[in-house]
């Protein structure tokens, strides 16, 4: 069965609009579950733009939540994650200015580095993942460093259907990395820039066992709702 982890950021993004403590992270955690996510993801920036320290401390606390915390390689973020203890950890890369997680890592130059963070959360029985681009090298890459899972950027692919481009070469590599990272024992995530329409195309791989979406779904919610976003998606993964 496919999952569908939803991404609360942006929820703690319009709150620190105006300082205050409305809309709050940890009620969006607890309604999303409520509402059927299978998981919670929250992304702690080194900036801090959106969700704070304490936001990840208190919803990695809720009983009953899955949170899958999104870090950068920074060490003093490392630090943190292992102290609050998510259930699940996934590495992207992170760059001051961008408005949101631009591209996979670069693992050929951070493999050493990425090697030893895995190695300290699964010490700690925390599921790791990787937020790769979709390129079999970076599958191989994956393996050798004993990811438990890959999440694969599918920011481009998502585009290109949006913008009414031919996105069937973007989509192949997606679809025979899932296979070989399948293949390998590691567990297929993707993620980013996702709506119904891309999330559609790609739940037809098979090998996809859970889609990270965040922006689209609290978007659309401020039209119909949180809880029918979250079912719409789940129709559609799970069907
Ligand atoms: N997965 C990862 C690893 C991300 O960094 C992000 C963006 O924070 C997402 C999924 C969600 O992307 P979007 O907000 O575009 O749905």
């Amino acid at each position: 069965m496919k999952r569908l982890g939803v991404n609360i950021d942006h929820i703690a993004t319009l709150r620190n609009a105006r300082g205050e403590k409305h809309p709050d992270p940890i009620f969006a955690a607890k309604f999303a579950k409520k509402a059927g996510a299978n998981s919670i993801t929250i992304h702690l920036r080194e900036d801090r733009r959106h969700i704070k320290d304490l936001d990840a401390k208190k919803i990695c606390k809720l009983k009953n939540i899955l949170v899958n915390l999104e870090i950068s390689t920074n060490s003093e973020i490392v630090r943190k994650a292992l102290n609050i203890k998510p259930d699940f950890i996934c590495i992207v890369p992170e760059k001051r200015k961008e408005i949101t997680t631009e591209g996979g890592l670069n693992l050929i130059k951070n493999k050493k580095k990425l090697q030893k963070i895995i190695a300290r959360f699964k010490k700690q029985n925390i599921r790791t993942s990787l937020f790769i681009n979709p390129s079999i090298l970076d599958i191989k890459i994956s393996k050798e460093i004993k990811a438990d899972c890959v999440e694969i950027h599918t920011g481009r692919v998502a585009n290109l259907v949006k913008l009414n481009k031919s996105y069937s070469n973007e989509l192949k590599k997606i679809f025979k990395c899932s296979k070989l990272a399948n293949k390998f024992g590691i567990e297929v995530h993707a993620g980013h820039g996702l709506d119904y329409k891309t999330t559609k195309i790609l739940s037809k791989i098979k090998e996809i066992k859970e889609f990270n979406i965040g922006h689209y779904i609290i978007g659309e919610s401020i039209f119909f709702g949180l809880s029918k976003v979250i079912k719409n998606f789940n129709k559609i993964i799970k069907s």
